[in-house]
Parts: structure tokens; sequence; C-alpha cells
């Protein structure tokens, strides 16, 4: 597939087929991704790849924190407020998810399905975590951003799915403890990998982008 058309088709996957991805294909996705730049070439990233029983024992663990109603504590904190310009796009997400899918994500009978469903990783057989050392300033956070887009680029090319989730996050303690990464590490972001279902309704949305005249000036 073409650079250009793999950046404007990718897009989250929120429901995927059973079939799992063979090892080396999934490992090819991190090969790939290394190849981000970083500041100074520092390489701040470092990722693990869950599939099989592994999976599994996360995703109860999460559900298990859930239905406990025990408060996250994630490393990086979700925001509690946006700018007026970026509240107005995610109004628009929420208003066409509503319109589109019945799903609202203002009742807490919502939001606990949509954590549920982001915790079993929306039934794809794999994830991915990504994580960095907690003592990294926020030019790594940037550079981890770019070695996720690269690897969901990675996978899009390759015919397979994957959605970012930052919920997957809300618990970093209890997940890190589960994946064996150390507490001076910083969980960043997981990612569901799999084939997609592309027929499924959950993924009939495509969402959209402000035209570039909204935030883009071009002086000379
Ligand atoms: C940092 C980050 C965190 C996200 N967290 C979640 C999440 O927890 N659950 C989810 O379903 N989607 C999550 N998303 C996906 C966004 O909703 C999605 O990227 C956005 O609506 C644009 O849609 P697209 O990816 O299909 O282009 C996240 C995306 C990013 C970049």
């Amino acid at each position: 597939m073409d650079t250009l058309e793999c950046i404007k088709t990718r897009r989250s996957i929120r429901k995927f087929t059973t079939d799992t991805v063979p090892r080396k294909d999934l490992e090819e996705l991190i090969e790939i991704a290394r190849w981000s730049p970083s500041y100074k070439n520092s390489q701040p990233w470092e990722a693990i790849i869950l599939s099989g029983e592994k999976k599994k024992e996360l995703s109860k663990t999460l559900v298990d924190l859930l239905k406990d109603n025990k408060e996250n504590s994630p490393d990086l904190a979700a925001p509690t407020s946006w700018p007026e310009k970026e509240d107005a796009n995610i109004k628009h997400l929420m208003a066409k998810r509503l319109e589109l899918t019945g799903i609202d994500l203002g009742t807490p009978e919502m939001i606990f399905k949509a954590k549920k469903a982001n915790f079993n990783f929306y039934f794809a057989p794999h994830a991915i975590y990504l994580f960095q050392d907690a003592s990294l300033s926020e030019w790594s956070l940037f550079d981890i951003g770019l070695f996720a887009q690269s690897l969901m680029l990675a996978a899009h090319a390759k015919g397979l799915a994957t959605v970012p989730q930052a919920f997957v996050t809300d618990y970093a303690n209890e997940v890190k403890e589960c994946l064996g990464i150390p507490a001076s590490k910083r969980l960043i972001l997981g990612l569901s990998v799999g084939y997609p279902d592309i027929d499924s309704p959950v993924n009939a949305y495509r969402t959209e982008r402000q035209d570039i005249g909204e935030f883009y000036k071009y002086l000379e």
C-alpha cells in the first residue's frame, strides 16, 4: 500500500475476527516501528506483545478492578477539561457516535460498558503495551507517540488493524505487575491488534477531520 493512502485510510478498529496473528507478523510491527525518529535518537520506547492466556489474564484483572469500582491510577492523568477548539471536536465525535451506534458515554452504565469492552481489548486476539522510563521528559512522550503511529501504520499496511487505547492504562500499577514491568516505568498506551472485522457495524463510522483552514496558515 502506498504511504499516503496508508496514512489516510488507517482508522481505529473495534471489532476483530477471531483469527490469531502469527508471532513473526506481530514482531515485524515492532521491527518497523523502531525506525521512528526520536529526540537525539534516544529511542525512549519499550513494548510488550500479549497473546493467549496472558492477554486473558490481564483482561480479567482489569475487568475485576472495574467491577470492584477500584479508583483509577494511570501514569498519565486523563484530561479533566479541554480548550474550546478541541472540546468542539470531541463533542462532534460523541454526537456522531450517539447518532450512529447509540453509544452515549454520558451515562455511568455506558461508561462501564465502554471500559469493559476496552479492558477486553475489543476481543482482539492480541494487545500491545507501550511504556518508557518514568524519568524521561515530555519530549519522550512525543517520541513514543511517533512510535505508536508507525506501529499502527505498519499494521494497517499489512492488513492488520489496531485501536490505540488510553483506557487500558487506567490501572497502571496492576497492569505493570501483571506484565512484569518495573514500577520505575510509565505506562503510556495499550493497543488491540488483530484482523479487522470490516463488515461489523461497529467499524462502520469513519471519523472526520477539521478542514486545514481551521488550524493552518501559510505565511510568506
Ligand atoms: C492517545 C489515544 C488514546 C485513545 N484511547 C482510546 C480508548 O481508550 N478507547 C478507544 O476505543 N479509542 C481510543 N482512542 C482512539 C480515538 O478515539 C481515535 O483515534 C479517534 O477517534 C480518531 O479515529 P480514528 O483512529 O479511527 O482515525 C485513542 C486514541 C489515541 C491517539
